[in-house]
């Protein structure tokens, strides 16, 4: 028997749809804030991620699908959607775009080696959105908001926004000073991979997994310290904004995020609940002004967040949020006697009127096919038998309150539409 990989998992029956349901909402939800959809590759060429996400990030050092193909050009399967989207942005030419600031949205599943474990998959499903073309704080708040709103319209109550400024170039490099200067006398507390981290990336240090008990670390200096004035004046209007659009937040030094591209704003929604595993954060993001210009392109400022689906429906779970409608049948068609094919023909009359239909394929007995009815939740029951198959008049039944109808072919969409879709 061959199994699925390690770290992917199978979607059907209730989680399908369920997973479909909140396809639906995040589509009408990118119609509510005028965001356009955009489709990448699901492999890009490697040095894209290097140079996008970041050399010495665990996603890249580690994390990566990588294959040679047929020319033997280095691909990777992508380990997430923002640099992708920004290849697309330069590619295409979207920065000349007479619609601006760019405002697009993407789903799609997104490839990482880890150790699978709760919450952590190899193959994952990522919504997000990148927004291009203004610094304006307003921005960073309205992403931030996106994903608020849309936890909030599928009805999750438990979950911390935690924001936090990484600053400008200029603020980031003196706090990475100030955090290597405060490190170094304490190097051999760290683990093996803070101990790497020291030199290129010392800010993932504070947010190291295995460390972040460590006084050491709790005692870190805070990067809120190091901001100049400009980037502290961007984080007070973030939170004025944030405020504005009534979404509460905390501000969290410990939240520096594993990519190399963030600047001034950072965010990262976290599941509250009882019984979440380790992996709680629902969604993380941020902004990226240089990004653009690291990959390519004019310089561009950029904002943006991606949430795992897979996260999100355990949340739901746990939350006890049902999204899916179980009477979702109109009408359930039972042929009698063999009487298949006016039972096909009516199935299908009624499928291309608008109605959700199903009917019997496999010769069941009245009382089983009853039964079927109301495993499906069907709404009414049409039975066909030898009458109805010559006077093409039927009997239709309200299958909630029992009652009867005889209608003929003539009248039967009128029928449905009066008691279904009005
Ligand atoms: P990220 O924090 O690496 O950020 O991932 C975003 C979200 O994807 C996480 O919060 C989590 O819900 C989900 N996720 C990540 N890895 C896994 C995994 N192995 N299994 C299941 N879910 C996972 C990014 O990817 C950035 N591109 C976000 C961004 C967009 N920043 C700016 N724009």
């Amino acid at each position: 028997m061959i199994q699925k990989p390690k770290g992917t998992y199978d979607v059907y029956g209730k989680n399908g749809k369920t997973l479909l349901e909140t396809e639906n909402i995040i589509k009408s939800l990118m119609d509510k804030y005028n965001y356009e959809y955009v489709r990448t590759p699901l492999f890009e060429s490697s040095d894209l991620f290097h140079r996008g996400v970041g050399e010495t990030t665990d996603i890249v050092s580690k994390e990566t699908y990588d294959f040679l193909d047929r020319g033997n050009r280095s691909m990777t399967l992508r380990p997430e959607g923002t640099a992708g989207i920004v290849r697309s942005f330069i590619e295409n030419k979207m920065y000349s775009s007479v619609l601006q600031p760019v405002k697009t949205w993407y789903y799609g599943p997104m490839y990482r080696y880890e150790r699978p474990q709760s919450g952590r998959f190899r193959e994952f499903y990522q919504f997000g959105v990148e927004v291009f073309g203004t610094e304006s704080p307003i921005m960073d708040a309205e992403v931030i908001s996106i994903a608020v709103n849309f936890y909030k319209l599928l009805g999750l109550k438990e979950i911390k926004v935690n924001i936090n400024s990484l600053g400008d170039t200029e603020s980031r490099n003196n706090y990475r000073e100030a955090l290597k200067n405060y490190f170094k006398p304490h190097l051999e507390l760290l683990c093996d991979d803070c101990k790497k981290r020291f030199e290129k990336n010392p800010l993932r240090i504070i947010d190291c997994k295995y460390d972040s008990n460590l006084d050491i670390i709790k005692n870190a200096p805070k990067i809120i310290d190091y901001l100049n004035e400009e980037s502290k004046n961007h984080f007070l209007q973030v939170q004025e904004y944030l405020d504005t659009l009534e979404i509460d937040y905390i501000i969290n030094p410990n939240v520096v995020r594993g990519l190399d591209y963030y600047t001034h704003t950072v965010f990262e929604v976290e599941a509250n609940v009882k019984g979440f595993g380790s992996q709680n954060v629902l969604c993380g993001g941020g902004r990226y002004d240089s990004l653009v210009e690291t990959i390519g392109g004019p310089k561009t400022p950029g904002v943006g967040f991606a949430m795992g689906m897979e996260r999100l429906l355990s949340a739901l779970e746990l939350e006890n949020i049902d999204l899916v409608e179980t009477d979702n049948l109109d009408i359930y068609i039972i042929p009698i006697d063999d009487k298949l094919k006016y039972s096909v023909y009516l199935t299908n009359l009624l499928r291309i009127n608008g109605f959700n239909v199903d009917m019997d394929y496999l010769n069941r007995k009245l009382i089983s096919n009853f039964k079927q009815a109301d495993r499906m939740d069907a709404k009414f029951v049409i039975i066909i038998g030898e009458e109805e198959n010559n006077s093409k008049i039927v009997t239709i039944k309200n299958n909630k309150t029992k009652e009867e109808y005889k209608i003929s072919e003539e009248e039967i969409i009128d029928f449905f539409d009066k008691f279904i879709k009005e």
